[in-house]
């Protein structure tokens, strides 16, 4: 039976979040599989494999069959509430997760990404269709060569990270009770709720990064999920989306 087929997975759920749980051992993109989709909230499609996983900015998302956690999450918020935010309420679950389920202690990098030990081990693509697709990849068992050489972030998977990687299904699971959890205090409340565990997950927090050509120090995510930022002229300011590249010195 495959790892992640629906028999493992579904009897490890302890929520709404992966019900229906749709399983393909080889698919384009999770993320197609719920673009056009009718299905509840909390839909879930998983994979082994995609042949054109997509990442963020138009880039591709690479992982030998088999050595990754896949997948993408159906929600649909309120109209109202502003989805680009999900991102950072995904990157706060996936961080907990890997806490849960590997004993990490894992970081958000704004906007988008996971780290653990300073490497990106997650990306999050938050995708609006009318109802939002929430695509997570999370490297597991990839080893050094497999992972992306060309990488702004230096990417890590658990296995590099830690020396050892977790059962998926154990991991998929736990992802999906977080999101479930984290996405439900959003929804009837506000970023700002959750503000407090993403400020002390937060891994750029004083580092040295660069938006377009500047070079800023990272003061941290504020309430409304921008990114405080100071240039060396000390000027002062928020920014809301786009992506830092973090200083490797
Ligand atoms: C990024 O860091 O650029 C975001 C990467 C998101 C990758 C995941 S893997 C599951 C889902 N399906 C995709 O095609 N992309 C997302």
């Amino acid at each position: 039976m495959d790892p992640l087929a629906p028999e493992v997975v579904v009897p490890l759920l302890r929520g709404r979040f992966g019900r229906p749980y749709l399983y393909t051992a080889e698919c384009a993109s999770t993320q197609q599989l719920l673009q056009d989709s009718a299905l509840p909230e909390g839909a879930v499609a998983v994979t082994e494999y995609q042949t054109a996983g997509r990442g963020r900015n138009g880039r591709s998302w690479v992982a030998p069959p088999g050595t990754a956690l896949l997948c993408s999450v159906l929600l649909r918020p309120p109209t109202d509430r502003p989805a680009p935010e999900l991102s950072l309420v995904a990157g706060l679950a996936v961080a907990e997760a890997l806490d849960e389920v590997t004993g990490a202690r894992a970081q958000v990098k704004w906007p988008n990404d996971v780290l653990v030990a300073g490497r990106k081990v997650c990306g999050i693509l938050a995708e609006l269709r009318g109802h939002v697709v929430v695509g997570i990849g999370v490297n597991v068992c990839q080893t050094a060569s497999q992972l992306p050489q060309d990488a702004s972030t230096p990417a890590g998977s658990l296995l590099t990270v830690s020396g050892k990687a977790p059962e998926r299904p154990a991991l998929l699971a736990s992802v999906l009770d977080r999101l479930e959890r984290r996405y439900d205090e959003w929804r009837v409340g506000s970023l700002a709720a959750l503000h407090a565990e993403i400020a002390a997950r937060d891994g750029l927090r004083g580092r040295v990064v660069t938006s377009g050509e500047r070079e800023l120090v990272a003061r941290g995510i504020l309430p409304d999920g921008r990114l405080e930022v100071v240039a060396s002229d000390g000027e002062v300011f928020a920014l809301g989306s786009g992506e830092v590249l973090l200083d490797r010195r």
